[in-house]
């Protein structure tokens, strides 16, 4: 298999990368050249935010593509023009973020859409996503395969969610542990992602996918225990019941990464459907091998971890985690 990934550097295309280079497929990364690939594949450098960008990409055909471009869809629709008659397929990474809020538990792919336009510029992340997808099916039609991913935790985070919650861990002491304890969530490793989407490449598979670990895969309790666990244990968790977090003006999932208090909020976000993706081999970790093997590799790199820049991280401070606990 000869695959070409739009990025594959960092994070969610760092993990393609690694798998398809697993396989034995022959790698290319195209991408501006900031973030190291790794040894084995061939690069093509391009800024896709540049005009004549994709220059790199003049010649050359693949059995596939995967796309995982966040921003503006144009870069997806001009990508995909240039590419739809030398490649076969097209994976492009979106999001469960397409779905109009709130979602019901359960909500599968049937679920109702945001807006989007393929010939958008800058727009909010799920009208980016949706015409993401659009500009996919616009040049490559039921050849598009669409991976909307839930909430993405593993190695090569890059966002300041898992590697927060281990930092925190890590440092020690009282730590506030946002309740219930027995709380679900769901998120998907992005090497059980990368897993899925090559697979469903094999399998010409198309159209839109959930990509996220079952309901109940997961708790907030699990989740903590084992980063508290990996850490050395210097942690000790206070469980909190979230409207006393609420009442202290927490805002759930930015302030305190990956939590949302019951509601419906937590049901969009942590009690989605996937049966489809399982049903078609989504394999999804024990959440104790993500946290155990993101701090391996988090302990790999030099301290501080660096993020993307173009995230605003608003998490707790200590000083306001030490304030709700002494509430
Ligand atoms: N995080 C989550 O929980 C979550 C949930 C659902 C869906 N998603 C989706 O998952 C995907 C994440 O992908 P990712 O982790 O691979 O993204 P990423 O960490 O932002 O990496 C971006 C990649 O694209 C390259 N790149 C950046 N700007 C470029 C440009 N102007 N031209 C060409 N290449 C460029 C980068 O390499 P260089 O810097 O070397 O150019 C890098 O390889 C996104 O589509 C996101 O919407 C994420």
């Amino acid at each position: 298999m000869r695959l070409l990934i739009l990025g594959g550097t960092e994070f969610v295309g760092r993990a393609l990368t690694e798998e398809a280079l697993k396989r034995g497929w022959e790698t290319t990364v195209f991408h501006r050249g900031r973030h190291a690939a790794p040894p084995g594949v061939t690069t093509v450098l391009g800024d896709r935010t540049a005009e004549n960008g994709l220059a790199g990409l003049a010649g050359g055909e693949w059995d596939a593509v995967v796309d995982t471009w966040a921003g503006a869809p144009t870069a997806v629709r001009d990508a995909a023009r240039l590419l739809a008659d030398r490649a076969p397929r097209y994976a492009y990474i979106s999001s469960r973020s397409v779905y109009r809020h709130p979602c019901a538990p359960g909500l599968d792919e049937s679920g109702a859409l945001v807006d989007g336009s393929p010939d958008a510029g800058d727009v909010e992340y799920p009208e980016a996503k949706r015409g993401g997808e659009l500009a996919a099916v616009a040049a490559f039609g039921d050849r598009a395969l669409l991976v909307r991913a839930g909430l993405i935790l593993g190695p090569w985070e890059n966002v300041g969610r898992l590697l927060w919650w281990l930092n925190r861990m890590a440092r020690g002491g009282p730590v506030l542990a946002p309740g219930p304890r027995d709380s679900g969530i769901q998120f998907v490793d992005p090497r059980d992602l990368a897993a899925w989407t090559l697979g469903a490449i094999e399998q010409r598979l198309g159209g839109p996918y959930n990509l996220v670990s079952p309901r109940g895969h997961a708790t907030m309790g699990e989740l903590l225990d084992a980063c508290a666990r990996v850490t050395g244990g210097r942690a000790e968790l206070r469980w909190t019941a979230p409207e006393k977090i609420l009442a202290a003006g927490v805002e759930p999932w930015t302030e305190i990464p990956v939590w949302i208090p019951p509601g419906e909020l937590h049901d969009t976000i942590h009690a989605g459907g996937s049966a489809k993706a399982i049903a078609s081999g989504l394999r999804c970790r024990p959440v104790a091998e993500t946290v155990t093997d993101t701090w391996t590799w988090l302990q790999s790199l030099p301290s501080p971890a660096p993020l993307r820049p173009d995230i605003q991280r608003t998490a707790l401070t200590p000083q306001k985690e030490a304030e709700i606990l002494a509430m």
